[in-house]
């Protein structure tokens, strides 16, 4: 009998699973959304202490590693920025000794890859990447999760991702859209295409999986006839020095009414993994409207609210996969080899 391939295991990116194993929890957590829809209780971490590290700030991601602690049974411990010395007075590898001897599992969101692979290394227990500058691979099954609950399916849909082409989200679906069979398309200036190394990594699982991946800087190419339009962000956490040079690049991929006709398909889903400015509703909003006179960034408030927008289906589906990722990785549960 072969038991699971998850136990014990860290999610730091979306190659550490394969396709099947991905499939496997976004299925997973389609069963722990009904679970906790009917009030069924599934407390499989009982007991379990989890360390939730922010460097930086996070509404879904915070939010959705603590409820699904708590639905679980699981303790989780907010340490944030200012909270612990991580990378300031202590490394991150004495910091995973010692997390690692006190936490059964640990959150991470920061700047970089390393410092996630290296909390993996040195703590010994599953470390799950709540987001770096490179992958957000927690994002990438409520993604796919929301996508399957809407079609019914993957194999053969066609998602574009408009906008900044060379964030976490754009490398992340990129790759998980290779792994999974879904065809994706990076529409953005060449200058924020995706890295070549990336690109080689994806393009070796969509030789695999037979998903057809294409980066173009034409919009109208690159929408015309897709199922899903995603965008996110122009300018990421760490780069708010970006936001002149994001918008020139950028105006023209912004997600609206014209851009949602271009795609020629009536059927057609936006997704946004959030937050967006689409209103003058934050701080942020404000400045750039008195700033550039842009009152809405990469989608508008019309897209953003008419009935073809899943944003929040999509966060909501955060705390589903987030708790199937915990569950599978740290839970004393029989799961099939997949
Ligand atoms: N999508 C996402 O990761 O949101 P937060 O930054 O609010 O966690
Ligand atoms: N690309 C965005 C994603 C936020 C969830 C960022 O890194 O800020």
């Amino acid at each position: 009998m072969e038991y699971s391939t998850f136990q014990g295991k860290s999610f730091l990116k979306e190659v550490d699973f394969s396709k099947e194993e991905l499939m496997y929890l976004i299925d997973f957590a389609a069963h722990l959304k009904a679970l906790k829809q009917k009030g069924i209780p599934h407390a499989y971490l009982q007991g379990k202490n989890i360390a939730l590290l922010f460097e930086k700030t996070s509404t879904r991601t915070r939010a959705a590693f603590t409820v699904a602690c708590n639905d679980l049974g699981a303790h989780p411990e907010f340490l944030g920025a200012g909270d612990i010395q991580l990378g300031k007075k202590e490394s991150v590898e004495d910091t995973a000794k010692v997390l690692g001897r006190m936490f059964d599992g640990i959150e991470y969101r920061g700047f970089s890859q390393e410092a996630v692979e290296d909390l993996a290394l040195y703590s010994g227990v599953p470390v799950w990447n709540g987001l770096t500058d490179r992958w957000h691979p927690t994002q990438m099954l409520a993604d796919f999760l929301t996508i399957k609950e809407h079609f019914g399916k993957l194999t053969g849909l066609t998602l574009a991702y408009v906008g900044d082409g060379r964030n976490n989200v754009a490398n992340s679906l990129l790759v998980t859209g290779a792994i999974l069979g879904v065809n994706v398309h990076i529409v953005a200036p060449e200058a924020l295409f995706p890295e070549g190394e990336i690109v080689a990594l994806a393009q070796a699982y969509a030789d695999k999986s037979g998903a057809e991946l294409l980066l173009t800087g034409d919009v109208k190419a690159g929408v015309k006839g897709v199922d899903i339009l995603y965008t996110d962000v122009w300018v990421s956490m760490g780069e708010e020095d970006k936001f002149a040079e994001r918008i020139e690049q950028l105006l023209p991929y912004q997600v609206n009414m014209e851009l949602i006709s271009a795609t020629e398909n009536t059927e057609v889903i936006f997704l946004h993994c959030l937050p967006a400015f689409h209103d003058q509703e934050t701080t942020y909003g404000k400045k750039i409207a008195a700033d550039f006179g842009l009152t809405e960034m990469e989608v508008t408030d019309e897209v953003f609210r008419a009935p073809l927008a899943k944003q929040f289906q999509q966060a909501e589906n955060r705390l589903h996969t987030i708790k199937a990722v915990m569950a599978a990785t740290l839970g004393n549960l029989f799961i099939p080899r997949v």
